[in-house]
């Protein structure tokens, strides 16, 4: 098992580049695998998960060329041009990839399974599976269609209008690729608006789609048109820099072409009302999403209360703020946020454990935690629980401690980030 060990430094100062957002890259091969004519991704995660996403869109007869670069061309087949996998479909890590997949799956003519490592076939995937159903899809599956392996027997769908119990983007695009595919007007509420990269690519390429508050609703079937798709650098990647730079006193850091999807930028404003010092600079365009490059100069954080709205707009924030609250003056509260339960791994339960370990005082509640923000962190030993976004915030935590903190089971981290510590030894002066 790898471990990486940490020693604390002075402060980050330059100028990088993060991977392409892995939410938008997944997307960009889907919605070219199902378009008609060629896509050509530039900017592309070359992250595990995003891997997991072309490697089954190839077994369902894609042809997708320049694997293993930025740039990838993806020749659609249209929605009714999929064939049947000659082999279970593993997605490994990746649970944007299985629900996805499984909305693509329901209406298509053939049958599949999908199966992934140890971590996701823990993961509930009932919430796509029970409105994916309503809309006629044949799925078998562990524990009542919870847990994969899950067997689909696709075919024709009905539109559905589907009030979501959870604000979920995996859920909301699982049900729109479905309805995608469906004759008629398929309609999507939340309770709170999660990330609507789905939503903006589907118009890009020409589907009859419209957002009203919290409501998506699409016109199937669809007919996506092949199109170049530039896929912006990763706020929840460069989030672990953001907080490092906030924290080491007298840092410096620029991240360039960052996407700045108002449904992803919710560490900014936390950040900002925690006293952090951070500039959004040079704001464009593409392909619908809006990006900027991040400056940020270390600064003195203060405590936060989370809950509500902002929840789904941090979800995967939430293990390095912890670690921004434990380094910030006063308490921090983080409720309503069940959701990390159930994923890569309990991230509270995580997070809570290592942070312990650092000295912080920290009480897990069911939905979130109480952090008392310290002066200092204790170096110590980090268990990353197979999970890429806690190995990372603990590797952040270790910098701004007393002594060496050593991280185990990191290999994960290539799920999201693969040069995550490349970049940050290009950063780190001690
Ligand atoms: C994602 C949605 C979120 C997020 C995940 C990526 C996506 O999950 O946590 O990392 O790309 O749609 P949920 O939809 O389960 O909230």
């Amino acid at each position: 098992m790898e471990e990486i060990r940490v020693k604390p430094v002075e402060r980050l100062e330059g100028v990088i580049r993060v991977p392409g957002d892995k939410s938008i890259s997944h997307r960009a091969v889907f919605l070219g695998s199902l378009a008609e004519g060629i896509s050509e991704i530039t900017g592309f995660s070359g992250s595990e998960d995003c891997l997991a996403t072309v490697r089954a869109f190839q077994s369902l007869g894609v042809k997708i060329e320049g694997i293993g670069t930025e740039n990838l061309t993806v020749e659609g087949k249209g929605l009714s041009g999929l064939k049947e996998p000659e082999n279970v479909i593993d997605v490994g890590n990746s649970g944007t990839t299985a629900r996805l997949l499984l909305g693509v799956l329901s209406g298509q003519s053939f049958s599949s399974v999908i199966t992934g490592d140890d971590s996701l076939r823990k993961r509930p995937m009932a919430r796509v599976t029970e409105p994916l159903r309503k809309m006629g899809a044949r799925i078998l599956g562990r524990k009542g269609v919870n847990l994969a392996p899950l067997t689909i027997k696709g075919g024709d769908l009905k539109p559905l209008d589907y009030t979501s119990p959870i604000a979920s983007a995996q859920v909301k695009s699982a049900i729109l690729l479905a309805g995608l595919q469906a004759k008629g007007e398929t309609r999507v509420t939340e309770p709170a608006k999660s990330r609507d990269h789905t939503e903006k690519m589907l118009k890009y390429l020409g589907a009859k789609i419209k957002s009203e508050k919290l409501t998506v609703s699409l016109e199937g079937p669809g007919k996506l048109q092949g199109k170049r798709i530039f896929v912006p650098g990763d706020i929840s990647s460069a989030s672990f820099f953001i907080v490092a730079a906030s924290l080491l006193e007298g840092s410096r850091i620029l991240v360039e072409n960052v996407g700045i999807n108002p449904t992803r930028t919710g560490i900014i404003e936390v950040l900002k009302k925690m006293g952090a010092n951070l500039a959004l600079k040079n704001g464009r365009e593409e392909c619908g999403e809006m990006i900027a490059d991040i400056e940020v100069r270390g600064s003195r954080l203060k405590g936060i209360t989370l809950r509500g709205k902002i929840i789904p707009r941090i979800i995967d924030e939430i293990p390095i703020l912890a670690v921004a609250a434990s380094l910030a003056r006063g308490k921090t509260v983080i409720r309503e946020a069940r959701e990390l339960r159930v994923k890569e791994t309990d991230r509270i339960a995580a997070m809570t454990e290592n942070l312990r370990r650092m000295g912080v005082t920290i009480e897990e509640l069911d939905d979130g935690m109480v952090i008392q923000g310290a002066k200092n962190l204790q170096g110590a030993k980090g268990e990353s629980f197979g999970d890429h976004r806690i190995a990372m915030s603990l590797i952040v935590a270790g910098l701004a401690a007393q002594t060496e903190t050593v991280v185990y089971d990191t290999e994960c981290i290539k799920t999201s980030f693969p040069s995550f510590m490349p970049t940050l030894k290009k950063l780190a002066k001690s």
